[in-house]
């Protein structure tokens, strides 16, 4: 297959790409082995993402790392995963760093183990002047959470009288959730051939594009994700309007 990279317009990319990495479980299985060895070959193809998006030049990447409804799994997958990122974040630091390559998280990760959290915290303190793209990882996270909590503060900002009824919109509630300094994501892949959302960035989805794809998260690599940012290239994003006022509009740009 040629690689899809040489025919990416730079100039036209999606400015956030949000990923939810599936399949982990089914690549191990298929290879006889227990699901964390699927996680353990899901951090490669993270890496591989993480270092073609950088390349092209995205400046956010949402990864669905662990969601609130994954605590509900195996006692022992979920230690395994929580010590999995510790290893995976001291072992890419410095690559982080090198790269210029910011990370954040998203989701409530007070609840994570003490050890797992200081890693976290650690290297978004380390990395949090990186100015080349922002690695986010979603973690403890779940959409109905986030607006849950997001509608609990501002609930609580206009009893307490600092902010009116008649001033909340779209704006002022995007800014109470967890995602309020970065962009909507543009695009969204899932892998592994499911076709759901799962819970991840519902009010941020408004309008972005999905890409679905059978490839099982461990075996994503450079060029499926170059293919998604082609497929998303050849998509007319109309956001709500018809596809006449927008080739109007392009043309008028233009
Ligand atoms: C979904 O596959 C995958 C997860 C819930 C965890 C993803 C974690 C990693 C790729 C490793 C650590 C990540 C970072 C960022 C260091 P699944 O287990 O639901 O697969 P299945 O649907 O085939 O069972």
């Amino acid at each position: 297959m040629p690689d899809s990279k040489d025919q990416i317009l730079l100039n036209a990319l999606p400015e956030h790409v949000a990923i939810i990495m599936d399949g982990n479980g089914r690549w191990a299985q298929s290879h006889g082995r227990p699901r964390i060895f699927g996680h353990k070959n899901g951090v490669t193809a993270v890496k591989e993402v993480t270092e073609a998006a950088a390349e092209i030049g995205i400046k956010y990447l949402t990864l669905y790392a662990f969601s609130t409804e994954n605590w509900s799994r195996p006692r022992m997958e979920v230690d395994a995963l929580m010590g999995l990122l510790i290893e995976t974040v001291g072992k890419q630091i410095s690559t982080l760093q090198k790269n210029n390559i910011r990370l954040k998280t998203i989701g409530d990760i007070q609840r994570l183990p003490a050890k797992t959290r200081l890693a976290l915290e650690g290297a978004i303190e380390m990395t949090k002047n990186n100015t080349r793209m922002c690695l986010i990882l979603a973690l403890n996270y779940s959409s109905r959470w986030e607006i849950v909590e997001a509608t609990r503060l501002i609930a609580h900002k206009v009893k307490e009288g600092t902010l009116k009824e008649e001033d909340i919109n779209n704006e002022v509630f995007a800014a109470h959730l967890s995602t309020s300094d970065i962009p909507d994501p543009s695009l969204m892949i899932r892998t592994s051939g499911e076709h759901r959302i799962s819970n991840y960035l519902l009010w941020q989805s408004a309008y972005t594009e999905l890409y679905f794809t059978n490839v099982l998260w461990p075996d994503f690599r450079k060029n499926d994700f170059y293919q998604a940012i082609l497929d998303f290239q050849g998509r007319e994003r109309r956001f709500g309007k018809t596809g006449e006022q927008v080739s109007k509009e392009t043309i008028s740009i233009i």
